[in-house]
C-alpha cells in the first residue's frame, strides 16, 4: 500500500480530534482545523512519570482525578487521556485498575482505547517525534520528513529504537500549516523542517537527558 494511504489509515479523523478537545479541554477552544490554541500544552508528550511500583500503577494523584470525574459526562475519555499524560501512554494494569474504579467493563475501556488513534497502548520512546502528514504538509514534503527520520532511526511509524530513545508518531495538521512541513518533538514544533537538518536535530534530543 502506498505509504501515504498507509500513514492515513492509522490517523484519527479531525472530528475525532475536536471531540476529544471537547472533552478534554471544554475551557479551551479548538481551532476547528486539527490546530490547539496552546500547542505546547495539549501535543501529546512523553511524561515518563515514574511510580514506585514501576509505572503499572494508579498514582494517587490519577486515583483523586477518577474519583473527581467518575460522576461526570466523558470521565473515560478524560481519565484516559490524564493517564496518558501521565505514563505516555495507557499501561495494562493501569486499564484495569480504571474499569475497576469507574466500574465499567474492561471492553470498554479498551473500545475507547482502541476506536481514538490519539490513545497508545504501547510505551513510546523517550524522544516522541510526530510528524504531520496533513495536506500542506504531505504537499511540501512531510512525506520526505518522515521517510528520511524513518531511514535514519532504522524503524517504522509507531515503533520505536531499539535503545528506547526515539518513536516516530504520524499526525494530521497541527494548526500552522503555514510552517509546513511540520514535526514536533516532545512538544517542541519544527517548521519548514528540511531533511538535510533533521540529523542536527535528533542529535539535539540524543545529548538532552532531562
Ligand atoms: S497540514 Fe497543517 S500543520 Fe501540517
Amino acid at each position: 500500500m502506498h505509504r501515504f494511504m498507509r500513514s492515513r489509515l492509522r490517523l484519527a479523523s479531525l472530528s475525532d480530534y475536536a471531540i476529544m478537545h471537547a472533552f478534554c479541554f471544554p475551557e479551551q477552544p479548538y481551532r476547528g482545523d486539527g490546530g490547539w490554541l496552546n500547542m505546547e500544552k495539549n501535543v501529546n508528550t512523553v511524561a515518563q512519570a515514574k511510580t514506585p511500583e514501576g509505572e503499572t500503577k494508579l498514582t494517587p494523584e490519577l486515583t483523586r482525578f477518577i474519583e473527581e470525574w467518575k460522576a461526570r459526562p466523558g470521565s473515560l475519555v478524560m481519565v484516559l487521556h490524564r493517564v496518558q499524560q501521565t505514563f505516555g501512554y495507557i499501561p495494562r494494569a493501569v486499564a484495569f485498575e480504571i474499569a475497576k474504579q469507574l466500574d465499567q467493563p474492561l471492553a470498554r475501556i479498551y473500545g475507547v482505547i482502541t476506536f481514538y488513534n490519539f490513545f497508545r497502548l504501547k510505551k513510546p520512546g523517550r524522544n516522541l517525534i510526530q510528524v504531520c502528514l496533513g495536506t500542506a504538509c504531505y504537499l511540501r514534503g512531510g512525506d520526505d520528513v518522515l521517510r528520511e527520520l524513518e531511514e535514519t532511526l532504522g524503524i517504522s511509524i509507531n515503533s520505536t529504537t531499539p535503545d528506547g530513545e526515539f518513536s516516530i508518531e504520524v499526525v494530521r495538521c497541527l494548526g500552522c500549516c503555514g510552517l509546513a512541513p511540520v514535526m514536533v518533538i516532545n512538544g517542541e514544533v519544527y517548521g519548514k523542517v528540511e531533511t538535510a537538518n533533521l540529523p542536527n536535530i535528533l542529535a539535539k534530543y540524543r545529548e538532552r537527558k532531562d
